[in-house]
Order: structure tokens, then sequence, then C-alpha cells
């Protein structure tokens, strides 16, 4: 099978396409023929050397933490699948079988997000645990379905688990038009939120008005801060979903209403962050953290694709041989939802 390898960390042109060992399915596993993989900021950060050391790695690696495809052989002693479903692997999961109910999963000490540790989706076939694989309800095509897991299971964990987001709530998604803003976006929409988000330039707003938010803060101009405050008569939002971190953290901190929530899951702008406790425990604010999510996650976000309350949003569709482009425009944020490679094209 061809495999997108990098033999170490550096820019989008370390990719390498070449020819590898299809691998074999094992007990409780199945094969899946890989239609399309998405891309998702994690694979910047891991290509650029940002996340893990590469004395830690086995190289040549293959990254990729999504996908969607077909099965194309089952172990024998998995008896759910059968060769031509249409399936989702989970992007993460414990992978010693006895942390399998765990929950959440990612608390178990066996979790791994795949295409860190192990090899990835940037390929044609790839092995998963049958346990950890779901038969995807929807219709789409398969480059829209494999943009979807990370970023929808990530928005499913921080808004409806974390955040609690519930009907009537005001909800402030930092980002809208980034992979995971776009799709935390619809579904605190689909919780019955009013969503306020922001994002950094004009072209950008057009498309997060179209996935529902009610109020875009264009940052260049406006300061999410105040617009929070005149937008909930001066109490501050329930929710604030930030994959921003940094100083943006620390004033979503303080756009929250008393008791309100913010779940932290990414740090695009900055891992640390300041803050004054006494602050936060006076007003009783939560800070939460998000990570990955249980099989029931992505469930419930399918589920939300196949009633339409939410969408995936491919910006770009790439054979695997322009990986490098791809990567590119990841690099320079100039992505609005997510982008898929197309491992046969
Ligand atoms: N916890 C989890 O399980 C999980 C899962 C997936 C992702 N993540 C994390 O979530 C974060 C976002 O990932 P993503 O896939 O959504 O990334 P993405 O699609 O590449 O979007 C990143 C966004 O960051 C914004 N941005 C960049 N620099 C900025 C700055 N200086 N000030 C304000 N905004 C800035 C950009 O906003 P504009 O659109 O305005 O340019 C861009 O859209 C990353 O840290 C990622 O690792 C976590």
């Amino acid at each position: 099978m061809k495999a997108a390898h990098i033999y170490g960390f550096g820019d989008p042109s370390v990719f390498k396409i070449e020819e590898t060992n299809t691998p074999e399915v094992a007990p409780g596993h199945v094969l899946i023929k890989i239609m399309a993989a998405g891309i998702n900021r994690l694979e910047h950060y891991i290509r650029n050397g940002d996340f893990l050391k590469e004395e830690d790695m086995k190289f040549p690696h293959i990254l990729g933490a999504d996908a969607s495809g077909i099965i194309d052989a089952v172990a024998a002693d998995v008896s759910n699948f059968k060769v031509g479903d249409k399936v989702i692997p989970m992007t993460g999961y414990p992978v010693d079988p006895s942390d399998y109910d765990i929950s959440p999963a990612t608390a178990a000490p066996s979790f791994q997000v795949r295409g860190v540790h192990s090899n990835g989706t940037y390929t044609q076939y790839m092995i998963a645990p049958a346990r950890w694989v779901v038969k995807d309800p929807t219709d789409l095509p398969h480059e829209q379905a494999a943009t979807l897991p990370m970023v929808l299971l990530t928005a499913v964990r921080a808004a409806k688990v974390m955040g609690e987001v519930k009907d009537g709530d005001v909800v402030l998604v930092q980002a809208g038009a980034s992979g995971t803003g776009s799709m935390m976006v619809q579904v605190a929409k689909a919780l019955g939120a009013r969503v306020l988000t922001t994002v950094r330039s004009p072209e950008k707003i057009d498309f997060v008005k179209s996935l529902g938010a009610t109020r875009v803060i264009d940052t260049g101009k406006e300061d999410f801060l105040d617009i929070a405050r005149k937008e909930t008569g001066g109490k501050g939002v329930d929710v604030v979903l930030d994959g921003l971190g940094g100083d943006i953290f620390t004033r979503g901190i303080a756009a929250l209403r008393s008791g309100g929530i913010i779940v932290t899951y990414g740090f695009v702008t900055g891992a640390e962050a300041k803050f004054n406790l006494i602050e936060l425990f006076f007003t009783s604010k939560q800070i939460r953290g998000a990570i990955a999510g249980n099989l029931e996650d992505l469930t419930w976000g399918l589920d939300q694709v196949k009633l339409g309350r939410v969408k995936p949003l491919l910006h770009k569709a790439f054979p695997l041989s322009q990986v490098s482009e791809a990567h590119r425009l990841v690099a320079e944020n100039k992505v609005q939802g997510n982008l898929a490679l197309l491992p046969w094209a």
C-alpha cells in the first residue's frame, strides 16, 4: 500500500509517498480500506515538532487520526462487521483491552490517539480493534465523513458533556471558523444555545453565520469581552468553549457569568494562562478540560449529522500525493473547516 511517511520533523515538505506493507488483520480487529483521511491541526503540531521529541518516535511514521473507509477484512472472532461496511474508526482509544470499559476513555492509562505513537491514516489501509469502530449512519461521501471524527468528538465532549450546554444557554465559541470551532458552533446550536463566536478577519464572517452563529465578533474591530457582556445584559455568557488558550483563555473567564463554565481544549495561541484565583472562586466559575471523547459521544454526534443538525465542513480534498500542500494551508491558517486526503486518487 501507499503511505505518506515522515522520517523526522520539519516543514510541510517532509512527507514522502512510499510503498509499505499492508497491515494484517489480528484477532478482534478489522482491516479498513481508507477511502479518505481527515487532517487535523494535531498532525501539524507533530510534524512541526511542537508536541513530541524525535527520539520518542519510531520512523518512518504515518500521521493521521481521522478516516472514513470500508471494511476490507474481518478477524474470525469479530461478528459485528462484514466486508463492505462503511465505517469510521475512533480517533483514540485505550490500546489495552483490559482498559476498554474505563470512562471517559481518555482516562484509561493505555489511551492513545491514532497517528501519534502508532501509525495513522495518511495511507490506504489500517487495522483497528472492532470495539473502536462505528458503522457510519450518514450517507456522506467519504471525503466529507473523514473530516468529522476528531472535531465532532471534541465538540460533543466539550460542549455537551463538559460544558453542559443546554437549551437557551448563551455560548461563546472562540475561533468559529477553525476546524474545531466550526463544529463547536454547530453542536452548541444543536443543543439549543445562542452562539456568539469570534473570527479575526471579515472574510470568515459569512462562513460562521452559515453555521448558525447568532453574533459574529470580528476581533480586528471588536472586543469579545465587551460583546459577551453586551449580549447578555452585563451578566456574562453561560459557557465559553476555548481552543486558543493564552490571554484569550484568561479573558474568556472574564466573559463568563457567575457559575459559568469555560472548557479548554486547545492552545493555538499559548499553552499557559494567568488568572486571578480569588476572582474565580468568588464567582464560582468553573474551568474544565476536554480531550477527545467516548464512543457514545461520536455516535451522538453522527446522529446529529444524520438529522441534518450538524454538517461536515470540507474545505478541500487533496490526493495523498499533495499532503504537503494540504499541511501548508493548515500551517498558514488558511483553512475554513477541515481538509481531507484521498489515498486512492
Ligand atoms: N482536546 C482535543 O481533543 C482536541 C481535538 C482537536 C483539536 N484540539 C486543539 O484545538 C486547537 C484548534 O484546533 P483546530 O483543528 O480547530 O485548528 P485550526 O482549524 O487550524 O484553527 C486554528 C484557528 O486558530 C485561530 N488563530 C490562530 N492564531 C490566532 C491568534 N493569534 N489569535 C486568535 N486566533 C488565532 C485561527 O482563527 P481564524 O479563523 O480567525 O484565523 C484558526 O482558525 C488546537 O490547539 C488543537 O490541538 C484539541
